[in-house]
């Protein structure tokens, strides 16, 4: 991807950073990000143009497409979980959002979109999901949001000739991570070294892909793909059970002698609305002639080092005192 300018909404944010640092050098990069999760010191080393903006607000999102040749769209409320206590957010940042998106992009003639979905839209599907499993019902409303968000996108290609793809993608785990289950584990194990909490009953096995692999996959789906909108899962062909992450995280922290102790949960999940089991096929993507170059438990020790590393500099520099 060269010589483009693009739009990345939600590039402040984990994946989005590593995006931008990606294609700044190559590109023209504008970030539009509302920093609800993201936050400025990710990108302050690059040089893009930053616009604070809220996709629910269509004449925010409507001034920056203005020009674009592309947009990755990432901005979504990550959290999963948060359909528990709340039903209305996916709906409002991830679907309207996309659609606010979308139309002003048809609005300022943009004519391609890359689009961060998730393997929640399969809900609990027979594993490894390949892209044409159905019925899709999925579980959480992150996961419907999703779905709604990936429809629309189909019919505004197809209505539009907008080039349009969306990624589905398996546990996203690397440097920058501000949430997720290595980076819960290490704050937890931070307050204290004796004992570790483990939602669930500890044997949910989910596929877990390196940010790094990730913005790979993503740009080579983009650029390798012929239809006018297409979709492709993008994780790694193995998986990793959480007690495993455990382990892993207890290890790279140094530390011994952890009791480990599981919620239990309904089911063995690690809340309502989580699926238990993930992995998604990647046969399609690899047809193209993409594959990771790392597999799920290279992926989760790599991140835990990576996540010490940054959370450990960082209580250092602020409190001065170390751990
Ligand atoms: N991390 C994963 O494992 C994973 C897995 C599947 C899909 N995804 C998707 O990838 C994308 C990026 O996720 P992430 O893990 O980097 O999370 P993140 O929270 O770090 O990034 C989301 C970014 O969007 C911004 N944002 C949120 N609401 C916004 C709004 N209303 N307007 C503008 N900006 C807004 C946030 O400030 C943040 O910078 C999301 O769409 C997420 O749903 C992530």
């Amino acid at each position: 991807m060269k010589n483009l300018k693009i739009l990345i909404t939600g590039g402040a944010g984990f994946i989005g950073s590593h995006a931008v640092e990606r294609l700044y050098r190559e590109n023209q990069v504008t970030v539009f990000d509302n920093l609800s999760s993201g936050k400025i010191e990710h990108i302050k080393n690059f040089n893009i143009k930053f616009v604070k903006g809220d996709v629910r607000n269509k004449e925010e999102i409507l001034k920056v497409m203005e020009d674009k040749d592309i947009v990755l769209h990432l901005a979504a409320n990550p959290d999963v979980r948060r359909g528990e206590v709340d039903n209305f957010i996916d709906m409002e940042v991830n679907f309207i959002g996309t659609y606010n998106v979308l139309e002003s992009m048809r609005l300022r003639d943009v004519k391609g979109i890359i689009f961060s979905s998730s393997s929640t839209i399969y809900g609990e599907a027979p594993i490894p999901t390949k892209e044409d499993y159905g019925p899709l019902e999925p579980i959480s409303f992150y996961g419907a949001s999703k779905l709604a968000a990936e429809s629309y996108i189909s019919a505004f290609s197809h209505m539009y000739g907008i080039k349009g793809i969306s990624l589905r993608f398996a546990n996203v785990v690397g440097a920058r991570g501000t949430h997720g289950v290595i980076y819960d584990f290490i704050r937890k194990l931070m307050k204290d070294k004796s004992k570790l909490e483990i939602l669930g009953d500890g044997t949910q096995t989910k596929s877990y892909l390196h940010v790094s692999d990730c913005i790979d996959g993503l740009i080579f789906a983009f650029e390798n793909s012929v239809k006018i909108y297409d979709e492709y899962n993008l994780g790694t062909e193995d998986t990793t059970n959480v007690l495993e992450i455990a382990r892993i995280v207890v290890e790279e922290m140094n530390l011994e002698n952890v009791r480990l102790f599981t919620t239990g949960g309904e089911g063995g999940r690690g809340w309502k609305g989580d699926v238990k089991n993930m992995h998604l096929s990647i046969d399609k993507i690899k047809s193209l002639g993409w594959r990771p170059r790392m597999g799920s438990t290279e992926a989760v020790r790599l991140a835990a080092r990576e996540l010490i590393g940054e959370i450990y500099g960082k209580e250092n520099t602020n409190s001065g005192s170390g751990l």
